[in-house]
């Protein structure tokens, strides 16, 4: 079959591995897709927030399948307009999108579902919001309700963050992301990222991971939109899981069928685990990224399979094979990351990783200029490997990062800390 990816990051050139290591793909083609992506598959360049200009450019390709990757082009409905043109595609629909895209609509997804999560409340103005502020006292947790590209959260230690945050949020910092702001209680406790694959109807399990948010070592600094990650998380011992599974994904998914917007594709289940007990963070609707690297090496063919049975709604018959191993990701970062980013920086000694099942390095902002790697995002890289256990996997990555010739790269040395000690 001939499959059609949309994004550029490490989430896709990881997916389009994966996809490549089944049979079943005769043809792969990402859209845009990055430099590393282009050693693989074909590369398009398309516009992916436009719906009508992917299900043309699908149909001149003979697509039979749609991947997509991040969430701006589901939120604006590019899986709509896949499915209503016939084309199979793994995603939801811009309604059930809302589950990323607006933060307020999942806390009321979660109240009507009894699902637990931190205590909320939304505001429009800026007054009132300052005045919940100073009744509530800090630590608490401030966020553009819109997407923001993971920088619309403060989590606030102090009032005067919390009040500048709010002033900077009603500013309009973040456009309309920022028109409406939720603010919740600040939980405690260590976060996992959960993921399941949803048809609608059946809902599959689809492994753990942990993501290392933080620019700094021991978790310090700036958010970002992941520094590195390991899976499986073992903070998700089977008994959390299935209480994550009863008491906050099954009855989310059916409050969404309830109203006619049932969910479908990749649900990520972000936790907040305290005392063997999980709170909902958040939910995005898609894979994480850098979380995605490492189940794509973990998993390998059968990843396509089990995609393919999500869109096309016979999950109730699939089933995961997880070997019993381990996989870890380190982020390449450029300097100035996350503020200011510097891009153009060379990057050489990757020509010489052809990687394999065991050790990829997945590129996220990297470009080809005269023939050389540059830098050309925030995440230029993911070092991704694969062992029997997590230390063996984190030898393997760290090794790749050190044959990387790239002196200014941001690098987390510490990926892994809270379960390698
Ligand atoms: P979000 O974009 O909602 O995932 O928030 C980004 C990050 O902020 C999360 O991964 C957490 O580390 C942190 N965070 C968000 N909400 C809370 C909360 N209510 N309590 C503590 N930390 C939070
Ligand atoms: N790694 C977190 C995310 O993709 O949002």
């Amino acid at each position: 079959m001939n499959i059609l990816i949309l994004g550029g990051g490490g989430r896709e050139h990881s997916l389009a591995w994966a996809v490549l290591q089944n049979p079943k793909c005769d043809r792969l083609i990402v859209a845009p897709g990055n430099a590393g992506i282009a050693l693989i598959a074909d590369c398009a360049a398309l516009d992916i927030m436009d719906g009508g200009a992917v299900v043309n450019f699908a149909e001149e390709e003979s697509i039979d399948f749609v991947i997509i990757g991040p969430e701006a082009p589901l939120a604006a409905g590019v899986a709509d307009r896949l499915r209503e043109a016939g084309i199979l595609v793994l995603g939801p629909g811009a309604d059930a999108a809302q589950l990323e895209a607006s933060k307020a609509f999942t806390k009321e997804i979660c109240d009507a579902a009894g699902a637990p999560t931190a205590a909320w409340a939304r505001f429009t103005d800026a007054e009132s919001a300052r005045a919940h502020v100073i009744e509530k006292g800090a630590p608490i947790v401030v966020k553009a309700d819109g997407l923001a590209a993971g920088k619309g959260v403060v989590v606030a230690m102090d009032i005067d963050t919390a009040l500048a945050a709010v002033d900077d949020m009603f500013s309009g910092s973040f456009g309309a992301a920022g028109a409406e702001v939720v603010i919740e209680e600040f939980m405690q406790g260590e976060e996992a990222s959960f993921f399941v694959l949803c048809d609608g109807k059946t809902v599959l399990p689809f492994g753990t991971a942990q993501d290392h948010k933080r620019v700094g070592a021991g978790d310090t600094g700036l958010n970002t939109g992941g520094m590195g990650a390991y899976s499986p998380a073992p903070v998700m011992s089977d008994e959390i899981v299935q209480t994550t599974l009863d008491r906050i994904v099954l009855p989310t998914m059916a409050e969404m069928a309830r109203r006619g917007t049932p969910f479908q594709g990749v649900l990520f289940v972000g936790l907040m685990i305290e005392n063997g007990q999980p709170r909902l963070v958040e939910y995005n609707v898609r894979f994480g990224d850098p979380e995605c690297q490492c189940l794509m090496l973990r998993l390998g063919a059968q990843a396509l399979d089990l995609m393919l049975a999500c869109a096309r709604g016979q999950l109730a018959k699939a089933r995961v094979n997880w070997a019993d191993d381990h996989a870890m990701c380190v982020v390449m970062a450029a300097p100035g990351y996350p503020e200011a980013a510097r891009t153009g920086d060379l990057i050489g000694g990757l020509d010489a990783m052809t990687g394999d099942s065991f050790a990829m390095m997945f590129h996220a902002g990297t470009a080809r200029q005269d023939g050389r790697f540059v830098v050309a995002g925030g995440r230029a890289l993911g070092a991704t490997a694969r062992g029997d256990t997590l230390a063996q996997a984190r030898a393997r990555a760290y090794a790749m990062v050190d044959a990387v010739e790239w002196p200014g790269a941001v690098v987390r040395r510490d990926i892994g800390w809270r379960a390698l000690g």
